[in-house]
């Protein structure tokens, strides 16, 4: 059996160090922010080369309030890609605002600069990039319209801590940039957790306020906010696996680079790190035309795979009233029918990796 993930194993090789954490949390009963889920946010907003971070109990929670600090609001649009997970499009519909999308390059999986101006509106209010599986968007091209249209950028990069482009950090390069501790994460907490980074102060100190009620300070509510604060714990555990990041960052990279060579020539396409952006490899994902017939056989020999994302957000019943169809996005669609993500975590075995890379190379060309 090669699991998708063992975040057991991953605890093991760091327990004395978190357990350290967990308990200091009991002792010191900051249960709810607090000094750790302070010094992890000044961690993480150097680790990203952003000025400011503000913790937050999700990667949703993080994309709502980065969306409101930004000003976005009723009748106002927001253009995403529908090839993403829902919660990216979810947020722009907390705020009351209309989630607009433009379609994907299908090399990059992330959004493609060619369709985005003609997307452009008066209603724009923000654009938010994803930076899908661990792969930057190409902010170059998209923060040339977007500031020539004066619209703000926010990163959706709950999928690419650390992932870079052009030597710069996933979170530094829009205004803020919004991440997910979700477990299954690069960086993950031991529950539910998310952080915005940003570089401006006006932004930040909404978002800080937001996150907490809207107090400016206590029982002084100058905006409408939320409960959206992060656990102490989740702070500590966090701020002992930033230490760790790169170096699972690199592992991931490696296990990466085998896949690869395993997989040269077959007949399955292999994800493609484009030039200037390193890829932090969330998932690893290969693209096949016998989608179902790869999956079939992995599973029956053991391997589990996952599958993000199955379906574009603009078929998903629940975004009908977005009013979009099939065809409408060609790029997207295309991924989510041929997309196979497999195994991919610090702690895989090189053995392991060469056992799901050997039996996807035999698999594709048994049909
Ligand atoms: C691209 C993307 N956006 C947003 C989210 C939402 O993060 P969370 O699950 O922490 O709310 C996730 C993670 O699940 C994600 O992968």
């Amino acid at each position: 059996m090669i699991p998708f993930l063992d975040l057991k194993a991953q605890y093991h090789s760091i327990k004395p160090e978190i357990d350290a954490a967990v308990f200091g949390i009991l002792e010191s009963s900051q249960f709810v922010l607090g000094e750790e889920v302070a010094a992890f946010e000044r961690n993480f907003a150097t680790y990203c080369g952003a000025t400011q971070a503000i913790a937050v109990n999700s990667g949703t929670s993080a994309l709502h309030l980065a969306l409101l600090a930004a000003g976005v609001g009723p009748g106002d649009e927001v253009i995403t890609i529908p090839f993403t997970f829902v919660a990216t499009v979810s947020a722009i519909g907390y705020t009351g605002a209309k989630a607009v999308f433009v379609d994907i390059d299908p090399v990059s999986f992330t959004m493609d600069p060619a369709q985005l101006e003609a997307a452009i509106t008066p209603r724009t209010k923000a654009i938010l990039p994803v930076h899908l599986y661990g792969q930057m968007a190409d902010m170059d091209a998209i923060l040339a319209i977007a500031n020539r249209h004066g619209i703000p950028v926010i990163e959706d990069a709950c999928q690419a801590h650390g992932a870079e482009y052009n030597g710069r950090r996933a979170g530094s390069l829009g205004v803020s940039g919004c991440f997910s501790f979700y477990p299954g994460k690069n960086l993950g907490a031991y529950g539910e957790g998310g952080i915005v980074v940003t570089s401006n102060d006006e932004h930040a100190r909404k978002i800080r306020m937001l996150r907490d009620w809207g107090q400016e300070k206590r029982y002084h509510h100058v905006m409408k906010g939320f409960n959206y604060r992060m656990d102490g714990m989740q702070g500590a555990i966090l701020r002992v696996k930033l230490r760790y990041l790169e170096q699972w960052t690199e592992s991931r990279r490696l296990h990466a680079r085998h896949y690869d060579s395993l997989l040269a020539g077959a007949d399955v396409q292999i994800p493609v790190e484009v030039a200037g952006r390193r890829h932090v490899y969330h998932i690893y994902a290969v693209r096949t035309m016998d989608r179902a017939n790869l999956e079939r056989l992995l599973h029956a020999e053991g391997v589990q795979t996952g599958l993000h994302y199955p379906i574009p957000v603009h078929l998903q019943e629940a975004h009908r009233d977005l009013g979009y169809h099939r065809g409408d996005f060609p790029q997207s669609e295309a991924a989510a029918d041929q997309v196979l993500s497999l195994p991919i975590f610090p702690e895989m075995t090189p053995t392991q990796v060469e056992q799901v890379g050997l039996a996807v190379r035999q698999d594709v060309s048994v049909h």
